[in-house]
């Protein structure tokens, strides 16, 4: 039997847990043609939560549009990337696809390419690398709209890992460029989606920024409780397991709700219990320890790296109950021992650019739920 915990990918269908209120908000800002700024840390769920909302407003006639930047690293292969996703709003036969983007983006030359054995067509293309980019990508920030008004359909178009664009696009040409089309695009919704929440801050709230009140800002947090609760125990239960309850606060408690951690800790209770088919408090910290065991390496590792400000202040953080301590209170200072705020700002500010640390609305909180586990346990 297949382990119905799945983490590390995007999540789908039976696999997925709640997230209705935010799929209803989310469908309800893209039929207004609103535009939104999703962000959260890591590993929330922000991809799973979107290319949901994706399959219901396009199972309702919408044209959809999905480009992840996370693995675009310069504007050569921005393009390919975006190009690649704009042949794809037109399906159907391959001629007809290809005469469409020849209209759509007359500087390109698609290529088509096989892959794999089934006969599974996919287009790439060439361009000058020495032309001057800025028609090509006047065309490619048409492109939606264009569909969207051929076609008569609104439309949606989401930008994940938008904050991305920040290491590459350093003097904020391309991002001036977008806005200056996309404002124009009355049925289309722009959904930008990052997780660095400080380079999400800068971009969207920074009067000098060109996307400066583009959109609502949509913080996403993490899946309810009861709900994720609800949805725990039923995947074990369909899969012959017992628990109960209690057991299962134990679990969301020692992952912090965390929806990954969460995925992750109950995939290894699954995986250590298939004999007994039965979870208990006892396996929940057998399996944390197991979780400490593989991760001993590289959490030693982290811990190698830091200053020894950054360890004093990561445990003392780690030994507090409340996920939203003010580190810099003097009380804070004072009952850990941390020397002066400034130097623990300066601490602070790396850890978050480690991403060892995260910013949150009330304070600050780990990236890595069982580091923070480990911490305690040292
Ligand atoms: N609605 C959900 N139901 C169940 N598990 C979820 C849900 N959302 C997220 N998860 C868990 O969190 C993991 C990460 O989800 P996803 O990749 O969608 O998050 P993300 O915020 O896009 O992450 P990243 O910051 O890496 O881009 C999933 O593999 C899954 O284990
Ligand atoms: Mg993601």
């Amino acid at each position: 039997m297949e382990n119905p915990f799945v983490y590390g990918k995007v999540v789908r269908g039976k696999y997925f847990a709640d997230r209705e209120a935010e799929i209803a908000e989310l469908i309800n800002d893209i039929a207004s043609g609103q535009n939104v700024i999703v962000f959260s840390p890591r590993r929330y769920g922000k991809t799973s939560l979107i290319l949901e909302v994706l399959d219901r407003v396009k199972a309702e006639g919408l044209l959809t549009f999905y480009l992840d930047l996370f693995k675009v690293t310069s504007q050569e292969t921005f393009i390919a990337a975006y190009a690649k996703e704009v042949a794809r709003l037109h399906g159907g036969r391959i001629q007809n696809m290809l005469k469409k983007i020849r209209d759509l983006l007359p500087r390109l030359v698609p290529k088509v390419v096989m892959k794999g054995e089934k006969v599974d067509v996919e287009v790439e293309f060439e361009f000058d690398p020495s032309a001057d980019k800025a028609p090509l990508l006047d065309d490619l920030f048409e492109a939606v709209a264009t569909v969207s008004s051929q076609t008569g359909k609104r439309a949606v178009a989401v930008f994940d890992e938008f904050q991305e664009i920040t290491s590459w696009d350093v003097k904020g040409q391309i991002e001036r460029q977008m806005r200056t089309h996309f404002q124009m695009h009355e049925d289309v919704s722009y959904i930008f989606m990052g997780s660095k929440r400080h380079l999400m801050q800068e971009l969207f709230r920074n009067k000098n920024r060109p996307f400066y009140r583009f959109g609502k800002h949509f913080p996403l947090e993490k899946i309810p409780e009861d709900e994720f609760a609800k949805f725990i125990q039923t995947r074990f239960e369909e899969t012959g397991f017992q628990t109960g309850p209690d057991v299962v606060r134990e679990i969301l408690h020692a992952a912090d709700d965390h929806p990954y951690y969460t995925q992750l800790l109950c995939h290894i209770l699954w995986d250590r219990n298939q004999q007994e088919k039965i979870i208990t408090k006892e396996s929940i910290t057998a399996a944390l320890q197991e979780v400490f065991m593989r991760e001993a390496h590289a959490f030693q590792g982290l811990w190698d790296m830091l200053t020894l400000k950054a360890r004093q202040l990561l445990v003392a953080l780690a030994k507090e109950e409340d996920t939203q301590v003010r580190p810099f209170s003097s009380d804070f200072l004072r009952k850990h021992n941390l020397g002066s705020a400034s130097s623990v700002q300066r601490a602070i500010t790396r850890l978050l650019e480690e991403e060892v640390l995260e910013k949150t609305d009330g304070g600050y909180q780990f990236t890595d739920v069982f580091f923070k586990r480990w911490l305690r346990e040292m």
